[in-house]
């Protein structure tokens, strides 16, 4: 069985410029060190607006930092008339490890949708980057009871257009939109349940090697309070995290729990 190193990821969204971005990778690079931190046990992201990337990478590099960050967001285009975009190969050239795609604030405010997606997938791959899918229903889907087929079809409406070797780099982040931003965590239970059910289906999609190898992560009101209960889960490979991912300590609490 593929043993998957788990990951703590912070999505900081619209917040901190490059300046704050710059002292917040310090401090949580000091504090991991302090704590004797292991990057082998757990890696630990962080993915800061389009205008701070340039600003950590120079941080990372010349500091040699174990943290790895990414983008929030990316274009299916590669390069012209596009005014605004932001390009794979431009996120690539920053160093970005990760780059998050689908957030449910994303497919809300912008036109993003599951066919768009999975060209935006494979524009991070072919950059040579990971993408992190996100999926995760909404309060009424579970009202319905239909929360798990409703986060397993996006990810599958996805996975089907990819190689076996192309779903083996994704990182799948399950977050359920009424936890995002509400202090309203999913029970380990139930967070558990979706995780298995995606693994499942890239099981039946592809192979048990490639369903092994993808880690998937848990991304709604996490805070260091909740952490250890959800890491504890089988199937639960780590974080998405938004609002806690603000505080350097909480931050590198989390890591230092899961
Ligand atoms: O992408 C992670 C984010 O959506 C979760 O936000 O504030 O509930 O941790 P938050």
């Amino acid at each position: 069985m593929a043993s998957r190193i788990p990951l703590v990821a912070g999505n900081w969204k619209m917040n901190f410029d490059h300046r704050e971005a710059t002292y917040f990778v310090q401090k949580l690079a000091w504090l991991l060190r302090d704590a004797r931190f292991d990057y082998h046990a757990c890696e630990v992201a962080l993915m800061p607006s389009f205008t701070s990337l340039r600003s950590v990478q120079v941080l990372v590099e010349a500091d040699r930092l174990k943290i790895r960050y990414g983008a929030q967001a990316v274009s299916v285009t590669t390069q012209g008339a596009f005014t605004g975009d932001v390009s794979a190969d431009m996120l690539a050239a920053l160093g970005c490890t990760y780059v998050i795609v689908g957030h449910s604030e994303r497919r809300k405010y912008h036109p993003e949708d599951d066919a768009n997606i999975v060209d935006q997938v494979r524009a991070v791959l072919a950059a040579g980057m990971k993408p992190i899918l996100c999926v995760g229903e909404s309060f009424e889907e579970r009202r319905q009871g239909i929360e798990l087929d409703f986060a397993v079809g996006q990810v599958h409406d996805v996975t089907r257009d990819l190689s076996s070797d192309q779903a083996a780099e994704l990182v799948i982040a399950y977050e359920p939109v009424w936890a995002i931003g509400t202090g309203m965590v999913a029970t380990p239970q139930s967070a558990q349940e979706a995780a298995q059910a995606i693994r499942a289906d890239l099981a039946a999609t592809f192979d048990e090697d490639v369903a092994e190898r993808v880690r998937i992560l848990y991304g709604g009101s996490v805070t260091s309070k909740n952490a250890v209960e959800l890491i504890g889960e089988p199937d639960v490979d780590g974080f998405l995290i938004g609002g806690a991912a603000l505080d350097p300590d909480e931050l590198s609490l989390i890591a230092r729990l899961t």
